[in-house]
């Protein structure tokens, strides 16, 4: 017996977030498990080095959520946990998300993010089957704006009807997986989604990604490298924004739709830095350095670099009645003051695993 989305109100919905221990993916559970206390949340998550158990303990205790530490690649895993959980949705965020790392190493891009989404689509295309194909199941693919590619200054801003153009090994994974989930809708009518999202920022955020690796080095008086003349442009949008975007998606979108979502907000990286560096003038009691642009250093740019991106999410708007909330002045405010109250989370991070990782990206 199938059921509409705005009429199962009885009925307790079982999500499968994949990544749920990283930096979007928790974001979303802290919102999902605040927003619909009644919906059960399953994370599945491999604790890769970019996961952290710690994001989510909070969450412990609470009857209607489980963590479950495994690979989005492990079959059996997965359909064990789709049938004994009752799993209705999946969001998948789970990914090797950072382009510099799939620079370093391509191949475990192409495992997680290629064969990882095959693996899900597969498990949960046997699922749904099982069920009688309801109309009330959903995969919903968490992808990025870059698999459109790079834009000149006057291009315009990058629509779903954009054609895909990946330059990194990590835009072609996802790019891949994007292709794999629309596959799966036209060819077996899963109900499935995809959104592709602009950069994120805001709690939780690793430190590897250009926000936070400024915010951690000026609090710690190291060099802000800014790669090659730092005038690349990307749109910057509230990590809260991206997940109410999804929610707007899960809740009202249609299957088999792909819908972009971006903040209207693009920033230059050096303008970016400079912002963040001012921020930190102000909000932070204590810096090593002072003014804190002293320590921005201009470092070898990274091969392929994506000159610009920017998102046209006005279909999300239109068709969903979704828009962001904060801007980008407000958010990056929020976000310093975020990682200045919490250096216990972030501390631990930088690890000599991540110190290794850091020689090798900045040599
Ligand atoms: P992240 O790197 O912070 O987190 C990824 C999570 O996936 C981690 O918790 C990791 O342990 C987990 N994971 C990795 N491989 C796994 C595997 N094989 N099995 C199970 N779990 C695994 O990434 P993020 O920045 O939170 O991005 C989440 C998703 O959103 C990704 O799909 C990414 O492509 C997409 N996205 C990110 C941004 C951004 O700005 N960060 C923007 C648009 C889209
Ligand atoms: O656009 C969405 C994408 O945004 C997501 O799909 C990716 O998962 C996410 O990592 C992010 O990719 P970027 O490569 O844009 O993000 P990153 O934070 O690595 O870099 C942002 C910009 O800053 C980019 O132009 C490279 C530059 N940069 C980055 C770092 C880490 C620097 O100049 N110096 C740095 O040290």
């Amino acid at each position: 017996m199938a059921f509409s989305r705005q009429t199962q109100i009885s009925k307790q919905r079982c999500f499968m977030v994949t990544g749920g221990a990283g930096f979007i993916g928790a974001n979303f559970v802290h919102y999902w498990c605040a927003k619909y206390p009644n919906d059960r949340v399953l994370v599945l998550d491999a604790l890769t080095y970019a996961g952290n158990r710690q994001t989510l303990a909070s969450l412990d205790g609470h009857p209607n959520f489980r963590f479950v530490q495994g690979d989005i690649c492990d079959r059996p895993l997965i359909d064990a946990l789709l049938q004994d959980e009752a799993v209705d949705t999946i969001v998948h965020f789970a990914a090797e998300s950072h382009v510099d790392r799939s620079i370093l190493g391509p191949a475990a891009f192409v495992q997680t993010n290629v064969v990882g989404t095959f693996t899900l689509l597969e498990a949960f295309r046997q699922h749904w089957l099982t069920h009688d194909r309801p109309t009330d199941f959903r995969f919903h693919h968490v992808s990025t704006d870059e698999v459109y590619g790079s834009l000149a200054p006057d291009d315009p801003a990058f629509a779903e009807t954009t054609p895909y153009a990946p330059n990194s090994p990590y835009s072609a994974s996802k790019a891949g997986s994007d292709h794999l989930v629309r596959a799966y809708h036209h060819t077996y009518g899963m109900p499935t989604t995809i959104t592709n999202c602009s950069n994120n920022y805001g709690p939780y955020h690793f430190p590897e990604k250009l926000i936070p690796l400024m915010c951690i080095n000026i609090l710690m008086g190291k060099p802000l490298p800014v790669y090659g003349d730092g005038q690349n442009v990307r749109d910057w949008l509230y990590v809260k924004d991206h997940c109410s975007a999804i929610d707007a998606v899960l809740t009202k979108g249609k299957v088999g739709e792909t819908y972009n979502v971006g903040g209207n907000n693009e920033v230059k990286n050096l303008d970016l830095v400079h912002l963040l560096c001012e921020l930190m003038d102000e909000m932070a009691p204590d810096l090593p350095v002072r003014p804190a642009q002293e320590l921005i250093t201009f470092v070898k740019d990274r091969p392929g670099h994506d000159r610009r991106y920017a998102i046209n999410s006005t279909k999300l708007q239109t068709e969903l009645g979704w828009s962001p909330s904060v801007t980008v002045q407000e958010g990056l405010r929020q976000t310093v003051a975020w990682f200045l109250a919490n250096e216990s989370w972030w501390k631990p991070l930088l690890s000599e695993e991540y110190q290794a990782y850091y020689r090798k990206v900045y040599a």
